[in-house]
């Protein structure tokens, strides 16, 4: 899985560019067909996020709820993007991530996708599927996807912040508008009844609530014992230091740069918007955070 024979192709960061009405790059809609075509089993999971909500906290928790008794070894030896693949990317010389879940061994399959819910292919809902939708608070959410856009080379430039925090209100990043993203799953939980809406400063509160919760959602009866081993293993500081899941062994990001597992906080916000950026974002998002049905906590 080495990339070297085309680091001249990922040298060069993606263009931004429009697709179906979404801010989207190359690498996540160049295997569009396979994809749209993918074929879901009755008992796959899917986990949805906007990029940085919580994707590889909630992946490695169900990976250890599913597998973490029968196939220990698992999750010391295989990373976490090969566990849970991720359905959209299509990097040149890695496996593309609808082949990798193809390939899963494991019943269920755990499969990522960042896809606002309009691209999600047609059989995760005609096989009725379960879907996790983690999101989290647009101000956290923004500041750790400006980090990762400035380490990882299959994303576009992140640039200077200002520039940046002004294009995550306009949806011009990878993946698109956050608000049209957050509201659109909420909207499709209404009338698809097996979306899990789960929120990262939940998790951050109390994890092994949480992790009750998706239990009573994916209809497992795990111990208490089990599932307090389960919350202690995923806390921040286990799973920085865990290579399995850190994504240390992805030659895509530079970690000198910022690592994956940041700081992994609600409300680290604070160090990065000044007071003008903080007042423009607040009357903007209440222009577009209109259901007072959805509601995120910027602090806890
Ligand atoms: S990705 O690339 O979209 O799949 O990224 P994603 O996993 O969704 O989000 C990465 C952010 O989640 C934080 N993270 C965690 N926070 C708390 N506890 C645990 N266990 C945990 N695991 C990942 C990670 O640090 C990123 O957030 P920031 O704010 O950048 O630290």
């Amino acid at each position: 899985m080495s990339l070297n024979p085309e680091k001249a192709i990922l040298s060069t960061r993606p263009e931004l560019f429009d697709f179906h009405g979404v801010s989207m790059v190359h690498y996540f809609t160049d295997n569009w067909e396979n994809v749209q075509n993918f074929q879901a089993r009755p008992d796959d999971i899917l986990i949805a996020t906007y990029p940085k909500a919580g994707t590889t906290w909630v992946s490695q928790i169900l990976d250890l709820l599913y597998f973490g008794q029968t196939c220990p070894e698992r999750q010391k030896t295989i990373p976490i993007y090969e566990r849970v693949p991720f359905l959209e990317i299509a990097i040149p010389s890695l496996d593309s991530g609808k082949d990798l879940a193809d390939k899963l061994p494991t019943t269920p399959r755990l499969i990522k996708t960042h896809f606002p819910v309009q691209f999600v292919p047609k059989s995760f809902w005609e096989q009725n599927c379960r879907i996790v939708y983690v999101a989290r608070n647009a101000k956290d959410n923004m500041v750790s996807y400006f980090h990762f856009d400035r380490m990882n080379v299959v994303e576009p430039e992140a640039g200077e912040w200002n520039n940046y925090f002004h294009r995550f209100m306009e949806g011009q990043l990878a993946f698109g508008s956050w608000y049209d993203h957050v509201n659109g799953w909420w909207k499709k939980k209404q009338n698809y009844s097996n979306i899990h809406y789960m929120f990262y400063e939940d998790m951050i509160e109390d994890t092994e609530r949480e992790i009750d919760k998706l239990c009573s959602f994916l209809g497992l009866s795990r111990s208490a014992e089990e599932k307090k081993m389960i919350s202690g293993g995923v806390q921040f500081d286990k799973m920085k230091k865990n290579e399995m899941a850190n994504y240390s062994t992805l030659p895509v990001m530079d970690f000198k740069i910022s690592p994956f597992m940041r700081k992994g906080k609600v409300g680290d916000w604070k160090n990065h918007f000044t007071v003008a950026q903080n007042e423009v974002f607040d009357e903007d998002y209440k222009k577009k955070m209109k259901d007072p049905t959805l509601q995120f906590r910027t602090e806890i």
